[in-house]
């Protein structure tokens, strides 16, 4: 089949390719020239695990342009969605796509959105864009479902796929371009797909502000979290994931979907309680880690090594890390701040430019007076804390192996 795949980042750029590498003909529309350039090249504009070999084999069914001239029979919407002040998203980059793809599209093509939207904007928004060109189209909603750092593994390995549609025809169609890919198939309406997307994301951030709140009142108790929800967790009706406690969730996903979800009921005049409270709970749970720290030091004019800035491991993205809030708050409060992240330095730099940045775990422990732990890196596993000034080590997230011979406490166990 051909597809045209508008919007070059993770969602777009790991779609279109694995859309090639299942043997359709892709191309991918992006306004960023830098970006369609290095594409043009076979190089992948941004990191993904397997993402440049995929590609590199894939690229003379791979074409990337910055000119909308659409003769795709299918048309992917993947722009962002960013936050606008009140939580609710920003339509404006979906709104721009529908328009360019409604005036440049053959008649009888397929215009997908694959962005995550409130419930109800690809068919009281994306399609009477659309139809005011006169086109006649099919619509559909497609959400993804891919992890940053997983998405190709995650795109071809679904637990599930999500067709949002209004008639069969469509359905049939997007049916047969996914049949290479064994998952069950989900056929929807668009907005119960949309809703699908936003309750599936506040769900899994459900389980980790609630694992975090049982964490907060285990660490009171003394117990550990960790095998009170390995106890939990066996239950197959709970399942084992994303009850990990710790700093809480960060990411371009779940903190925006949440605060959109909210935002969105909120304008519906349907206030959600639960969500609301899931987004309190994140707030929160890094500063705690602070609070602990303060129970052995002032920490102004301290010495504090960081390990971790990416919001999870194996990424160098650091949107809404709750690094950021833990890093904020310890300069506020006066401290030096040295800190070490395999992959996310130079993303944190724009954001805290004047901390220490180290070369190592090693060069940030050197000299601390304490050491907080933000992400799991499993470089992080086993550091040498022998080089510290004192050996206190706080855990925002379950990774060291071994606490011989160091001051130890978990954020919440
Ligand atoms: C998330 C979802 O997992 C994907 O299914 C979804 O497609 C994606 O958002 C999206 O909407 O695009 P992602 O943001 O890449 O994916 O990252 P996750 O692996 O889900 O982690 C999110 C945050 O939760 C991280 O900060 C992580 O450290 C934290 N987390 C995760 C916990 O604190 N505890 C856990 O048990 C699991």
């Amino acid at each position: 089949m051909k597809v045209c795949v508008v919007g070059g980042g993770y969602v777009g750029v790991t779609t279109a390719v694995c859309f090639a590498e299942m043997g359709n003909e892709v191309k991918i529309i992006d306004i960023d020239k830098e970006k369609i350039d290095k594409i043009k090249k076979g190089e992948a504009p941004i990191y993904e695990e397997g993402l440049q070999e995929m590609m590199e084999r894939n690229m003379e069914r791979i074409e990337a342009t910055t000119e909308y001239e659409i003769d795709e029979d299918i048309i992917f919407i993947c722009v962002g969605t960013p936050s606008k002040s009140d939580g609710s998203i920003e339509l404006k980059y979906v709104e721009a796509a529908a328009k360019r793809i409604g005036e440049t599209m053959k008649d009888g093509s397929i215009v997908v959105v694959k962005s995550t939207v409130f419930p109800g904007t690809t068919q009281q928004v994306v399609k009477p864009i659309i139809e005011s060109y006169g086109k006649n189209f099919g619509i559909a909603m497609n959400p993804e479902f891919l992890r940053e750092g997983k998405a190709i593994h995650d795109f071809m390995n679904p637990d599930r796929i999500v067709i949002g549609v209004e008639d069969e025809e469509t359905a049939n169609i997007l049916k047969k371009l996914y049949e290479p890919i064994k998952a069950p198939v989900l056929i929807t309406t668009p907005t119960e797909a949309e809703m699908i997307k936003y309750a599936s994301n506040a769900f899994l951030a459900t389980k980790i502000s609630f694992a975090n709140e049982i964490g907060n009142l285990c660490k009171i108790l003394g117990i550990d979290v960790y095998k009170v929800m390995k106890g939990v967790s066996m239950d197959h009706r709970i399942s084992p994931h994303f009850l990990n406690a710790g700093v809480g969730f960060g990411g371009s996903c779940f903190p925006k979907d949440l605060r959109a979800l909210l935002a969105g009921s909120r304008q519906l005049g349907y206030e959600m309680e639960l969500i609301d409270a899931v987004l309190s709970v994140n707030e929160r749970q890094p500063l705690r880690i602070i609070n602990i720290l303060e129970k052995y030091m002032d920490v102004k004019g301290k010495t504090i090594a960081v390990l971790g800035l990416a919001f999870k491991a194996n990424t160098d993205d650091v949107r809404e890390s709750r690094s950021i809030p833990v890093i904020r708050e310890l300069i506020r409060k006066g401290a030096i701040v040295k800190a070490y992240d395999p992959m996310a330095m130079e993303n944190m730099k724009k954001i805290f430019p004047d901390i220490i940045y180290c070369r190592s775990v090693k060069e940030a422990l050197k000299e601390a007076d304490a050491c907080l732990i933000l992400t799991d890196w499993e470089e992080f596993s086993e550091p040498d804390f022998s080089v510290m000034k004192r050996k206190i080590v706080i855990e925002g997230r379950r990774v060291l192996k071994n606490k011989e011979g160091i001051t130890y406490e978990g954020v919440c166990w």
